[in-house]
């Protein structure tokens, strides 16, 4: 399986996971569609399947122009079905998503959303972490409260070590910024 990073709106990244012996893909928290139906385009690959970790426009914004292209059909946590659009298939904490050559377990991680979860891709050792980690930081608590998310954070933590845990977003220079700051002052 192929992982392809596709810049969408202003910071995101969106992610394909494409596999070629079919040339099919599954795409994870499609911000826009425009950006992932020219890849898909210029490759000649067919989107079989959405799949969002979370209801926030920046990660569901493609869903309903790409499932309408593509009739793709879309995966989300089972709490967020009346959030997140057009949802066709829903998960749960500890499942098991299985279709074609994708496979993926799938953690509930509350505390950016209460209904964040994340897909672990345990063939491609990938666990795409929506808005919940970054680099040298994690998401904003919107529902959760603070021990959720920590709780959600060793969650990831506690996958095997050669992980690559796959973000959402580019805010590294904005947590580098504040880790910087906050050296700074607890040295003073
Ligand atoms: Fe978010």
């Amino acid at each position: 399986m192929e992982i392809q990073i596709i810049p969408c709106l202003q910071d995101n990244y969106s992610y394909l996971i494409i596999d070629k012996t079919k040339n099919i893909a599954c795409v994870i928290d499609p911000s826009e569609a425009k950006p992932i139906i020219k890849y898909l385009e210029d490759k000649n690959i067919h989107l079989k399947y959405i799949l969002n970790t979370h209801h926030h426009y920046d990660h569901v914004g493609g869903n309903i122009e790409l499932k309408e292209k593509y009739g793709a059909s879309i995966i989300g946590y089972k709490g967020d079905k009346d959030r997140i659009p057009e949802i066709d298939i829903l998960v749960s904490d500890q499942d098991i998503w299985h279709e074609e050559n994708f496979q993926a377990k799938i953690f509930h991680i509350p505390g950016h959303t209460l209904g964040h979860i994340c897909f672990y891709f345990y063939n491609e050792e990938s666990v795409f972490t929506g808005d919940t980690l970054f680099s040298l930081g994690c998401g904003k608590i919107f529902e959760g409260t603070y021990s959720q998310m920590y709780n959600s954070l060793m969650k990831i933590k506690a996958l095997p070590e050669k992980t690559r845990s796959i973000v959402d977003m580019n805010i590294l220079n904005k947590t580098l910024n504040f880790v910087l700051l906050m050296t700074k002052t607890m040295k003073a």
